[in-house]
């Protein structure tokens, strides 16, 4: 029998398992690091560089006391991998936090021959939901998180990949972001009746590689940072809303979830490269 429950006396869960992907980076360390805090929550650290996986398994064992923190290896950008984690993946799941990006300056496409962004930031946060949707809806309730920015827009339906646009990382960041949350209203729409919630937030501006690869510092420290996306996996609040969008702990309207067709048409896209 699952023991997961919620005791809303403490606003708390009982062993809940999450997944948090981009753990080795600034705000993804913080977000499994904060989730880790609560000892109810095993948190599995999803990362593609063993070594840095191991280092900060260790680290966040040390700062929280919780034993129950270790990592999977997986490149998010390969669905080859994702597939091959599901596959592996024992036991419930109850949150999945999305949270590896990479915004490399020059075009690159990875091994399975897809352009980098759209694969890591975009497809990476699919198909993990798709491939965990079965697994999120039998430990229900569950809840993803995809964390996505504020920065986001000129997605380009016709040219996902850059193949027709000269690309540029930020305008490819920034399409990737936006879809980030348009998918979130997708996939929200789909597991709502199954238990499983889906929420997008923007973390915070905080100084890592992937900023300084945008051309940006950041003020916010990566605690700060990854504060909306630990509270969605933790708290109620995330329970009970999907589809939405948040910025420090405030739904505010997303404009890329209005546009219905759009929203529709970038899921199928999606849908045609698994
Ligand atoms: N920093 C900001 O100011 C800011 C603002 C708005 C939104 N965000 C969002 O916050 C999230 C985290 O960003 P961050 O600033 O913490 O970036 P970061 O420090 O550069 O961390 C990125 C993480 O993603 C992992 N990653 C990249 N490609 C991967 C792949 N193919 N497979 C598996 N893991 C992969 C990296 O792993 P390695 O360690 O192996 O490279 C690293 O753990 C992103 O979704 C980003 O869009 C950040």
């Amino acid at each position: 029998m699952r023991l997961a429950c919620w005791r809303e006396d403490e606003k708390e869960c009982m062993n809940q398992i999450a997944l948090v992907t981009g753990a080795t980076g600034a705000i993804g360390k913080a977000i499994a690091r904060q989730l880790a805090e609560h000892n109810t929550f095993e948190v599995v650290l999803a990362c593609r560089d063993e070594e840095k996986a191991g280092q900060v398994v260790a680290e966040i064992r040390r700062a929280t006391g919780n034993p129950n923190v270790r990592y999977e290896l997986v490149d998010v950008s390969r669905y080859s991998s994702v597939e091959a984690l599901a596959r592996r993946w024992r036991g419930p799941l109850h949150s999945l936090i999305n949270n590896a990006a990479a915004s490399p300056r020059q075009r690159q496409e990875t091994p399975e021959g897809i352009e980098v962004q759209f694969a890591t930031n975009v497809l990476g946060y699919f198909w993990l939901i798709q491939l965990f949707s079965g697994r999120l809806q039998a430990s229900a309730p569950a809840r993803v998180i995809n964390v996505a920015s504020y920065w986001a827009g000129d997605l380009d339906l016709s040219d996902l990949e850059f193949k027709r646009r000269r690309y540029n990382n930020g305008t490819a960041y920034r399409q990737s972001k936006q879809a980030d949350r348009m998918l979130t209203v997708a996939c929200a729409a789909r597991l709502k009746s199954c238990g499983v919630t889906v929420n997008a937030c923007h973390p915070g501006d905080v100084n890592s590689r992937l900023s300084n690869d945008l051309g940006f510092g950041g003020q916010a420290t990566p605690d700060e940072g990854a504060d909306t996306a630990a509270w969605l996996a933790a708290d109620p609040v995330g329970q009970r809303e999907t589809g939405k969008y948040f910025e420090q702990r405030q739904a505010v309207r997303c404009r890329f979830a209005e546009d219905t067709a759009a929203v529709e048409a970038l899921y199928e896209a999606c849908l045609a490269y698994a």
